[in-house]
């Protein structure tokens, strides 16, 4: 396993729409131990793989609080079947906009489709903060970012904000 560097905006890889897998062999259970280890160390409750550069349909995840064990998930090639038409707020941020916290409205449940760690086909209703995570999760498959869903005039200071606190950081090295 290995801690591999995210990509943050306005890096133009986290647009691009990410292909299906053909199939989930040790190849793809490397990328995914490298993605949970990845998000650990952040520490971040999501990741998609375009975030760590490899624009691939495959999530990780682990909603387990403080104190609790962890609870790793891994989802490839997620669709979402059914939302309910209602509706729940959350104030969310991205391992690719660091720093930057903004309430988005979200279906509070959708129906999953996808393949596990271990290439088993899974189907299930999402609810609450699973819910938000996994619909903010599959967005970054499609390009899409979680300040997309922002008013021009806001996303552009969180972009702004964080190239500046990139710059910042690397004349520190
Ligand atoms: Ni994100």
């Amino acid at each position: 396993m290995a801690i591999r560097p995210i990509l943050t905006v306005p890096d133009p890889i986290l647009k691009q729409v990410s292909k299906p897998v053909d199939k989930v062999d040790d190849q793809l259970r490397a990328l995914m131990d490298d993605m949970l280890e990845t998000m650990y160390d952040a520490p971040g409750i999501g990741l998609a793989a375009v975030q760590i550069g490899e624009p691939v349909r495959v999530i990780v995840m682990d909603l387990a609080r403080e104190g609790e064990d962890p609870q790793p998930r891994y989802f490839v090639n997620p669709e979402i079947l059914e939302t309910v038409e209602d509706t729940q707020p959350y104030e969310e941020g991205c391992l690719s906009v660091p720093e930057i916290y903004e309430t988005v409205e979200r279906p509070e449940r959708v129906r999953l489709r996808y393949l596990d760690y271990d290439g088993k086909a899974v189907e299930e209703w999402a609810e609450g903060l699973y819910a938000t995570c996994i619909q903010h999760e599959m967005d970054h498959l499609e390009g899409v970012l979680f300040i997309d869903y922002l008013s021009r005039l806001k996303r552009t200071r969180a972009v702004d904000k964080v190239k500046k606190a990139r710059r910042r950081s690397s004349e520190t090295v």
